[in-house]
């Protein structure tokens, strides 16, 4: 059954007057979020007390979250779980994986990573003090990078900045040949292309629920572990909730089953329920629909810029199967310009040092507001609307 789209629209709360094109850095409210994590305030926490750890499942909620997110990347029930912060995610992930491969010591990375994972993987070297290395290349050299004394390729699958995406299926086969473990970062790949881990033969991933999955400002992270290697993983964040027995309260650590041990601490409750009513929405389309219409929003976008804005340049790959589900351009006064579109209602973002980034989600996004915001940029670029001191001072956050 084809997804649609008018009806998952219907279900967001969106600012009249806004064209949303940053749902690839903080999802809009899901219209049910704000009923459902009230009634986890009144009704669970308000009402139950602590009996809501049981009697409203509130302790096996990352796991139940974790099956649905699994659905949108190709994970089996009971390999994704959920907690945390999506920096916390990679250093577990990359810690385990490191671990799993003890004679080697180089972890391999691109200079497009997204930057928090390549500090929390020096954060980790420098932790562990047993000589590894942090190697990072250009993006297309990573598959000529990988030799045969790598411990892990550490990647983000679609960058952050343009958008372009690694073949993960491709990579994935050379890494395992020279006998490197991978860990794959699907911020932005989570509800925004097809991912399919189990098909891949993928080690570990982790990823975001605030950006594609509408959890909210601070919503949980996830993370998969392959089933053949979720036995054998030492969790180097040995929290209480992952441990096998938590209300034993043994002195001694001891890893619970499967994905149980890559918890941590208590999960954030209210994050997890506005994200269940974001799920609810998910549950209503499969990915496949999904991409297939991010990529007639996205390519109608790219054309539409491309053909009445001549000074912006394309950043993206032009070959959508080549990218994610966002658009980036690039000009020297590109922070501004984005400021000047923000002023006229359509909301995309900026990252240093030069692009303009258009995120494009189907669930909310339509092809009506695809061709007004080409309108409204074009608009600005022609008169150089942009051009105004209160549009060049930057906020703290871009
Ligand atoms: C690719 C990628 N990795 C990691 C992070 C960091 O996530 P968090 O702030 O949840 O730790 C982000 C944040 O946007 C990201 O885009």
């Amino acid at each position: 059954m084809a997804a649609d789209f008018a009806a998952t629209r219907a279900m967001f709360q969106l600012p009249d007057g806004v064209i949303y094109l940053d749902g690839n850095s903080l999802g809009p409210l899901p219209r049910g979020a704000a009923e459902r994590v009230a009634s986890c305030i009144t009704g669970e926490w308000g009402d139950m007390l602590i009996t809501a750890w049981n009697r409203a499942g509130w302790i096996d909620l990352p796991r139940r979250l974790g099956d649905r997110i699994g659905r949108l990347i190709g994970a089996a029930p009971g390999t994704v779980v959920l907690g945390d912060t999506l920096s916390i995610k990679v250093y577990q992930a990359l810690a385990s994986a490191l671990e799993l491969n003890p004679g080697r010591r180089v972890i391999l990375s691109d200079t497009g990573n997204f930057p928090s994972d390549l500090y929390m993987a020096d954060g980790l070297v420098r932790t562990l003090g047993r000589g590894c290395e942090l190697r990072t290349v250009a993006p297309e050299a990573v598959e000529a990078a990988i030799t045969p004394d790598l411990a892990v390729l550490m990647l983000t699958e679609v960058d952050y900045r343009t958008g372009r995406r690694h073949d993960m299926a491709r990579l994935i086969a050379k890494a395992h040949e020279a006998g490197a473990l991978v860990v794959w970062d699907l911020a932005h790949s989570a509800g925004a292309i097809e991912v399919d881990l189990a098909g891949a033969k993928a080690d570990f991933a982790v990823g975001c629920t605030y950006k594609y999955l509408n959890s909210g400002p601070g919503g949980p992270a996830f993370i998969y572990v392959a089933p053949y290697l979720a036995d054998r993983v030492r969790p180097a964040l040995s929290g209480w909730l992952g441990h096998a027995a938590p209300f034993a309260f043994d002195l001694d650590y001891r890893p619970g089953a499967g994905i149980e041990r890559m918890r941590v601490g208590t999960p954030p409750i209210l994050q997890m329920a506005a994200l269940e009513a974001s799920m609810d929405i998910w549950d209503r389309v499969e990915m496949a629909d999904v991409r297939a219409r991010s990529i007639e929003l996205s390519e109608a976008f790219l054309r539409g810029v491309e053909a009445a804005c001549p000074t912006l340049e394309l950043a993206s790959p032009r070959d959508p199967a080549a990218r994610g589900s966002q658009v980036s351009f690039r000009h020297p006064e590109g922070y501004a310009i984005m400021q000047a579109l923000i002023a006229r209602g359509v909301i995309g973002d900026f990252r240093a040092p030069d692009i303009l980034r258009f995120g494009f989600t189907p669930l909310y996004t339509t092809m009506e507001e695809v061709e007004a915001a080409v309108r409204i940029l074009t608009g600005i670029m022609a008169t150089s609307a942009w051009d105004r001191a209160e549009f060049r001072t930057r906020a703290k956050v871009t």
